[in-house]
């Protein structure tokens, strides 16, 4: 198991209380809010991210299927266009299935670095690439990608940067520009990035991905109360809230929204918070993109656009920047 780099401290203890003083610092700032939120990424926690991995095998969650099968179709090409690659730096916690097609398509790659939050994902990460591609080194980096300032002190040659799912989504505007550009110093010139960005589609198919019938994404937004719950001695009664998942379309974005169903207080780390019937908190954005805006989102960001692949549908798009 490579040596995991890290700008937290290395017992296991300590980095649990970091993380829950800033969950904690982040709920009770989120909640004391006129308009209220807790942010998106405090969704995965472990239960959080089982239930995401259950979300991705849904009919109704049409991006993660739509973005294999682009992977599997156009994996040559992409390798073509990438041209000779040694080093792979994948931006989050991405399924493993997407960066087995990649590397498999990539052709004798040399170092495989995953950028990722979560010190378990990354071992096994590590452990299970590097038994089944015998020539690849797996050289993790702990940390917060978008963050993320060097790559364990190495600068790769031409790496290829990869991040998938449209997790691009969850960011607005100015936090995907800011996070376009950290990468493009992260990877340096001559480097290529390849994005997978969701589209903007007809409202029928978008809702119900976002609002499954069998309510595996409203389980998953609860969740957040849940942890809330068990992490910070909370008393939300999760019956009392409903998931809600809207389009606005001005900010082309679906939102997601956790709804009081009655007036109620609740108790977070002692503290006292009243909602009223109807009232919200935010907890996530998903923004979806037309191939020509997310191309001017990366051009403004110093890279170029040198090809997209989408699916017959138009659902998704997997898109190769370069950087001069
Ligand atoms: C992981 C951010 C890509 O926006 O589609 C899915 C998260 N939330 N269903 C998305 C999500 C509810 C997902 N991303």
């Amino acid at each position: 198991m490579p040596q995991l780099q890290s700008d937290i401290d290395d017992d296991a203890g300590a980095v649990n209380d970091s993380r829950t003083a800033e969950f904690a610092e982040a709920v009770l700032n989120g909640l004391a809010h006129e308009r209220r939120s807790i942010p998106s990424r405090f969704l995965y926690d472990e239960i959080g991210s089982a239930l995401f991995e259950d979300i991705t095998k849904l009919d109704e969650y049409y991006p993660t299927r739509t973005e294999i099968g682009l992977l599997r179709a156009h994996g040559t090409e992409i390798s073509e266009c990438v041209g000779p690659v040694e080093t792979l730096v994948e931006f989050g916690s991405g399924s493993s299935r997407k960066t087995r097609l990649l590397i498999e398509a990539l052709n004798g790659l040399a170092t495989y670095v995953p950028i990722d939050v979560s010190e378990a994902f990354l071992a096994e990460a590590a452990e299970r690439l590097e038994a089944d591609f015998e020539s690849l080194t797996v050289s993790p980096v702990l940390g917060d990608f978008t963050k993320t300032r060097e790559l364990n002190g190495i600068q790769p040659h031409r790496p290829l940067g990869f991040f998938s799912g449209s997790t691009i989504g969850n960011l607005n505007h100015q936090e995907a520009h800011a996070f376009l550009e950290n990468a493009a110093q992260l990877l340096g010139e001559g480097s290529t990035f390849l994005i997978g960005v969701d589209l903007e589609k007809s409202l029928d198919v978008l809702i119900p991905a976002y609002d499954d019938a069998g309510g595996v994404t409203a389980a998953f937004s609860l969740n957040l109360l849940a942890r809330v719950n068990r992490d910070l001695s909370g008393d939300f009664d999760t019956d009392r809230f409903a998931h809600r998942a809207l389009y606005n379309a001005r900010e082309r974005r679906i939102e997601i929204y956790l709804e009081s169903l009655a007036d109620q207080i609740v108790h977070v780390l002692g503290q006292r918070f009243d909602f009223a019937e109807g009232e919200r908190i935010h907890t996530e954005n998903s923004h979806k993109y037309t191939v020509e805006r997310f191309q001017d989102l990366a051009a403004r960001a110093g890279w170029t656009p040198a090809q997209v692949w989408t699916d017959e549908a138009a659902l998704f798009s997997l898109h190769l920047l370069l950087l001069p």
